[in-house]
């Protein structure tokens, strides 16, 4: 017998708007270019701070992708006149190198960017997805981590920038649900990582895969144990459209919930790359979570999403991207 919950996924988006906020990034790109496949016409908005113009060279390859370089912490362009249908709200540097470098651009994207796009879902009737992030549930006491899991975040720590304007982003988006009545989702992504990753943006997978590839010492912090989910972005773009077409403003998880330690993960990547790369030990920094597995009962009690990539493949084709890099 069928789910009555179960989401019903559109075959076609053949004559709907989309703007993603942020699509010269890693996972903005390859979800404008699912879409752009899915035959919808969308809007790219990106002001380059950690996004690439090779991934806005591959969507301008499409007939319905249209981009405007802009800064959507100040404005947004006119888009009077225009219809848009669906918004997603996915502009924000991601990495922890980005928590150091640029933790005002992060603060500024997640508040005013995120309420500029809402008033923009108001004003057009959109419906419209925050892109929040695991790390909204901070260092967890609780294994794995579900939605009503409310967090231990250290307000004042190294990745509060990045934390606490997610959180702030949540509550926005909350609140012009409730105040408005905008049409909002949203998803938690955990650990995501493939093609179209800045191969130095500091992110466990790439700094592994990189050191790998070049027989370098691997540089794990802390003992390794600490553990980490990784999901393919592949299959986190087909979770995110799930939660899109879901009737369910609240919070979801969205990854894979299968689990490594931090040294089984180089472990694994040594061996998979065929690599001479050797472990070595390093402090750890402030407020590194020590667990993390998305608990995703909720997504899979609306859908049948399971993620279909292995890690291995997942590696390989990353392998492959940052090998066209050179
Ligand atoms: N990749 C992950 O593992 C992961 C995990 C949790 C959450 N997320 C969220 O998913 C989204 C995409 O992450 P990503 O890993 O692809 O990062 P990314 O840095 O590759 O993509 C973010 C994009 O947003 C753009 N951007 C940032 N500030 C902007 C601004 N003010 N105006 C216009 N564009 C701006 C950047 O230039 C970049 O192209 C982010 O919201 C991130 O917080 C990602």
């Amino acid at each position: 017998m069928s789910n009555p919950l179960q989401v019903k996924l559109p075959e076609s988006l053949k004559g709907k708007t989309i703007l993603v906020a942020g699509a010269a990034g890693f996972v903005p790109s390859t979800l404008a270019q699912f879409y752009l496949d899915l035959g919808a016409q969308v809007i790219g908005l990106d002001n380059f701070i950690t996004g690439s113009r090779s991934n806005i060279e591959i969507l301008k390859g499409y007939e319905g992708f249209e981009f405007m370089e802009w800064d959507i912490s100040k404005n947004l362009p006119d888009f009077s006149g225009r219809t848009i249908d669906f918004i997603f709200s996915l502009a924000s540097p991601a990495s922890p190198i980005d928590f150091k470098t640029i933790p005002l651009e992060i603060m500024q994207v997640n508040s005013m960017g995120t309420q500029n796009l809402l008033e923009l879902a108001k004003e057009k009737g959109a419906r419209f997805l925050e892109a929040s992030t695991s790390e909204v549930y901070g260092d967890p006491e609780i294994h794995p981590q579900v939605e009503s899991y409310v967090g231990h975040v250290n307000p004042i720590g190294e990745r509060a920038p990045y934390d606490e304007s997610k959180r702030y982003a949540e509550a926005m988006t909350m609140m012009y649900n409730r105040r408005y009545g905008v049409d909002t989702r949203i998803v938690r992504i955990f650990n995501t990582y493939g093609p179209r990753m800045r191969p130095d943006d500091g992110r466990v997978i790439p700094n592994f895969i990189n050191q790998a590839m070049n027989n370098e010492d691997i540089t794990i912090y802390g003992d390794g144990s600490q553990t980490r989910s990784f999901c393919y972005v592949t299959d986190l773009v087909q979770a995110i459209h799930t939660v899109m077409f879901s009737e369910d403003s609240t919070p979801f998880n969205c990854g894979n919930p299968d689990e490594y330690t931090i040294k089984e993960a180089a472990e694994f990547i040594i061996d998979t790359l065929g690599s001479k790369s050797k472990l070595t030990y390093h402090p750890l920094p402030s407020d590194d979570p020590k667990k993390r597995r998305p608990d995703l009962t909720k997504l899979t009690s609306i859908s049948d999403y399971s993620p279909q990539v292995s890690f291995k493949d997942g590696l390989i084709k990353t392998m492959e991207y940052f090998k066209t890099l050179k």
